[in-house]
């Protein structure tokens, strides 16, 4: 996934944004300030900006920090272990702040929030706890907390989708769109069908109005999300994911349109096809392994074997021979032999990756694989872990450096980080290109132009190129 996973997302709300879920009989935020900060996938990106459209909806201004807000909320993650451990240090850092204001109001969403529940309001500094499911609460829960009470809510839903919500977006050409939430695989590692509840999937219209809105407010590309995408069914019309990336691709021309993240046991030959036929869908896809070893992927549950995981990739190069691919691996996974973790190399090997997230296996309470054991040493699994990384690095750059001379449509996205005379785009590959800038008055694009960039050099992690005419 383009998921930093565990690496804090922080979501600042533009202000004064308008507030389209305002109704005037519910404003009670009265300019009260909001600053939320999201760890986790982007699923949690964009849960957060649902959020903050629920309490914009009630008056709420959002800032972007702690120190200037009345209200702080950490949305969470409880995908790993070092996650929660984040989040455990985080709110020790806010103590101080609350000691300077004793009227703050401390929160805690997402899975962390749904996971560990009542547990959180133990702490002290902790006044709400909210689930993935029930972010309409928020508001109320902090009015409640203001006049002292602490409160939590955190029942999963079977129907929430917040469709009705619009969120506060911050980025300024590229969206998140949830269009399903939940999952039902159980994954036996896994957390998430725990912590978000059962599948469940917005309907075509609302998904492909909200896409016409956003290309009307000037968004050039957006990522459809869920945790398995691909298992996504209109119950109103029967649309499956390739039906709904069809009438996306139709209905917002002048975007890019990106999933993420499917799961191979869905990736059906309807759904490669769609993505070949439409060319502003982009050509890449991230599609988690976990492991190359079937009797490792039978304990996972993952539902599929390594050779229809290879079956389904010859598939999709076949139709679409430049598509970039990424996945996630896991090491060290309960049982796992040196045999196994040679099988994980070997399908690395053979798929040849453009990128990967690749974690050590941490064992999560209440799963199916937490009854198991966790029986790989911590060395051994940090050394299987380097190897994968290792070998990931090698192979992105091989594959980096064959890109060199090749031309690429980049979407611009602004200044790279490192240096203002060079900017930074992204390929429909989803990879990031630099490219020189000759000024603001001489460039004949802006943020948000498609331009055409021939690559000049690359390293494992990004292309550098020139913009060719
Ligand atoms: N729904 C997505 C994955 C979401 S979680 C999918 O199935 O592809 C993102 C990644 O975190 C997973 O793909 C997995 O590689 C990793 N992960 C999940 N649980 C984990 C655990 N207990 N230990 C280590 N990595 C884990
Ligand atoms: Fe977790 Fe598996 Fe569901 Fe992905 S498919 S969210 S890994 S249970
Ligand atoms: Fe983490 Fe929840 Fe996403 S556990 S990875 S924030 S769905």
């Amino acid at each position: 996934m383009s998921t930093t996973i565990d690496l804090p997302i922080l979501a600042e709300a533009p202000s004064p944004a308008p507030f389209p879920n305002t109704s005037p009989t519910e404003a009670t935020g009265d300019g009260r300030t909001v600053y939320i900060e999201t760890y986790g996938c982007q699923m949690n990106a964009s849960d957060s900006e649902i959020v903050l459209g629920v309490l914009d909806g009630r008056g709420y201004r959002s800032v972007d920090s702690a120190d200037k807000a009345d209200v702080v909320l950490l949305n969470t993650c409880a995908i790993r272990d070092n996650a929660e451990r984040k989040i455990h240090e985080r709110l020790s850092a806010l103590q101080h702040l609350k000691k300077g204001n004793s009227d703050l109001v401390v929160g805690v969403l997402g899975c962390m929030a749904e996971r560990l529940r009542a547990k959180l309001l133990e702490k002290e500094l902790v006044d709400i706890v909210v689930g993935p499911d029930e972010y309409r609460t928020v508001p109320d829960l902090v009015d409640k907390a203001l006049h002292g009470d602490k409160g939590i809510a955190v029942k999963l839903s079977r129907v929430e989708t917040y469709d009705d919500i619009t969120p506060v977006r911050t980025e300024g050409i590229s969206a998140w769109v949830s269009i399903m939430r939940g999952c039902d695989k159980f994954c036996t590692f896994c957390v998430v069908p725990f912590t978000r509840g059962r599948e469940r999937s917005r309907n075509v219209t609302s998904v492909v109005d909200e896409l016409k809105a956003l290309q009307d407010q000037g968004f050039r590309e957006v990522t459809l999300l869920g945790q398995n995408v691909n298992s996504y069914r209109d119950d109103v019309s029967g649309a499956d994911f390739a039906d709904l990336l069809a009438a996306s691709a139709r209905a917002v021309p002048t975007m890019r349109i990106r999933y993420t993240t499917s799961h191979p046991q869905d990736m059906s030959d309807k759904l490669i096809d769609t993505m070949a036929e439409w060319h502003n869908i982009c050509k890449y896809i991230h599609l988690p392994i976990q492991s190359g070893s079937n009797r490792i992927l039978e304990l996972m549950n993952r539902t599929y074997t390594v050779e229809h995981y290879f079956e389904r990739m010859d598939r999709i190069r076949a139709v679409m021979p430049h598509v970039a691919m990424s996945t996630d691996i896991i090491a060290g996974f309960c049982t796992e032999t040196e045999d196994d973790h040679q099988r994980t190399l070997d399908a690395m090997r053979r798929v040849r990756y453009d990128g990967a997230y690749m974690f050590a296996y941490s064992p999560r309470e209440n799963t199916k694989a937490w009854k198991m054991g966790d029986d790989v040493a911590d060395d051994i699994k940090s050394r299987r872990l380097q190897e994968i990384i290792d070998l990931q690095h090698s192979i992105s750059a091989e594959i980096n450096a064959a890109e060199v001379g090749r031309l690429h449509d980049v979407l611009v996205e602004g200044p790279s980080k490192r240096n203002g005379a060079e900017w930074k785009g992204r390929s429909d590959t989803n990879k990031t290109v630099i490219f020189p800038h000759i000024g603001e008055t001489t460039a004949d694009y802006v943020v948000g132009d498609t331009i055409r960039v021939r690559i000049t050099r690359s390293t494992s992690a990004t292309l550098f190129g020139e913009r060719v005419e």
